[in-house]
């Protein structure tokens, strides 16, 4: 029987990850961690028949990410080529390589936003985590350059264990830059994320600290004007029902690695399922009818809890990776939920953040020793 099985729509959010390269190797990175393995990229106008695909689908908005896409010497020409196709356009980039001539050609290209990270709010603890000491005066001259050539001053910081305390000076920092949009996001734990988990998962008591002290800035800033969004994002393994992710899967967003694997979702290729590549299938067939897209499309492929839940219409069950990740099978019921049978796991992990002492020195770093090293196992 083929229950509430939902009419798919087109995708409306497209992710070109251009490339895995990067000078940063935060221990957070959500790109896998093998991607040593992965080289190859899409030229130029391999990434421009994927945008024109998108876009004639009715992909309304586009991300370019990696790695760091600034890497990318053809950005400017992709960042043209996707607004002329009439995309929204977004840079999300740690400033590094940033320089003000690249900013003025991508505005003359018709860049619309660009994000840049953050990893801390001093220069001791951002570079002790991007692994670069110069990064922090390079990212504080660039964000200031992106908000005199007129675009808004976008900010994110993920948050951890070791930077959550800093939430204030965070904070301030960003109203010193004239920050307009501010996202606090602490770590999801993906990639090396998950690898670093008990090094990186905040504390509940530190999550609360952090909230308290968000609130506070909300209430001062309000009359001021400034600050318009600050955003906090709380990680999931603090949450009872887990996170509707990705909006549901090849739902609305549609994700492409740097060799050109299509995928739902950023960290769905450590899933064991076949995605297809947009080099060898076009991206209408891959989106409406490959495996890959349909194998979570709906409710029918659901085991209990999530299948007799009254709540799978807002959660999907959850993340896929996550599920997989923790329980090593992707079609279980994202273990973040009290209902899973898995959630003990995400009970042990809140308890281990209440003991554990990793310092930001024995955190794996993203580079690429570590990934040619690493393997990463599902349990
Ligand atoms: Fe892949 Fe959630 S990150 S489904």
């Amino acid at each position: 029987m083929n229950l509430l099985k939902p009419q798919v729509k087109p995708p409306l959010w497209l992710l070109a990850e251009l490339t895995y390269r990067c000078p940063l190797q935060c221990p957070y990175c959500s790109n896998p961690l093998d991607f040593a393995k992965q080289e190859k990229e899409l030229t130029t106008e391999q990434w421009i028949t994927v945008f024109e695909q998108a876009r004639a689908m009715g992909a309304v908005q586009i991300g370019f990410s990696g790695g760091e896409p600034l890497v990318r010497k053809d950005l400017p020409e992709l960042i043209k080529a996707a607004r002329d196709l009439g995309f929204y356009t977004n840079l999300i980039t740690s400033g590094i390589g940033l320089t003000e001539k690249k900013i003025d050609a991508f505005a003359e290209a018709g860049l619309d936003h660009i994000q840049i990270s953050f990893q801390a709010s001093d220069e001791t603890l951002n570079a002790a985590l991007a692994g670069s000491a110069k990064a922090f005066q390079q990212k504080l001259d660039m964000a200031k350059a992106v908000k005199a050539h007129g675009y808004p001053m976008v900010l994110n910081f993920v948050l951890h264990r070791h930077n959550i305390h800093q939430i204030d000076k965070i904070i301030e920092l960003s109203i010193e830059l004239e920050a307009d949009d501010v996202e606090l996001a602490t770590c999801q734990f993906y990639g090396w994320a998950q690898l670093n988990r008990e090094g990186l998962l905040p504390t509940r008591q530190q999550i609360a600290d952090a909230e308290a002290v968000v609130a506070e800035y909300r209430v001062k800033m309000a009359d001021k004007g400034n600050l318009a969004n600050l955003l906090f994002v709380t990680p999931d393994y603090y949450e009872e029902r887990p996170k509707g992710c990705m909006g549901g899967w090849g739902a609305i967003f549609l994700s492409v690695t740097p060799e050109g694997m299509a995928l739902p979702c950023h960290s769905a290729r450590q899933l064991p399922v076949e995605f297809p590549s947009v080099l060898e299938q076009s991206l209408q067939d891959i989106w409406y009818n490959s495996f890959g897209f349909n194998k979570y499309r709906g409710f029918d492929w659901m085991p209990e809890p999530c299948r007799s839940c009254s709540e799978k219409e807002k959660d999907f069950g959850g993340c896929r990776c996550q599920a997989f990740m923790l329980t090593g099978n992707a079609d279980n019921a994202d273990p973040v939920c009290s209902k899973s049978e898995h959630h003990g796991m995400i009970l042990e992990a809140r308890e281990q953040a209440n003991c554990t002492n990793i310092q930001v020195s024995q955190l794996q770093f993203r580079n690429r020793k570590n990934s040619q090293q690493l393997i990463f196992k599902a349990p």
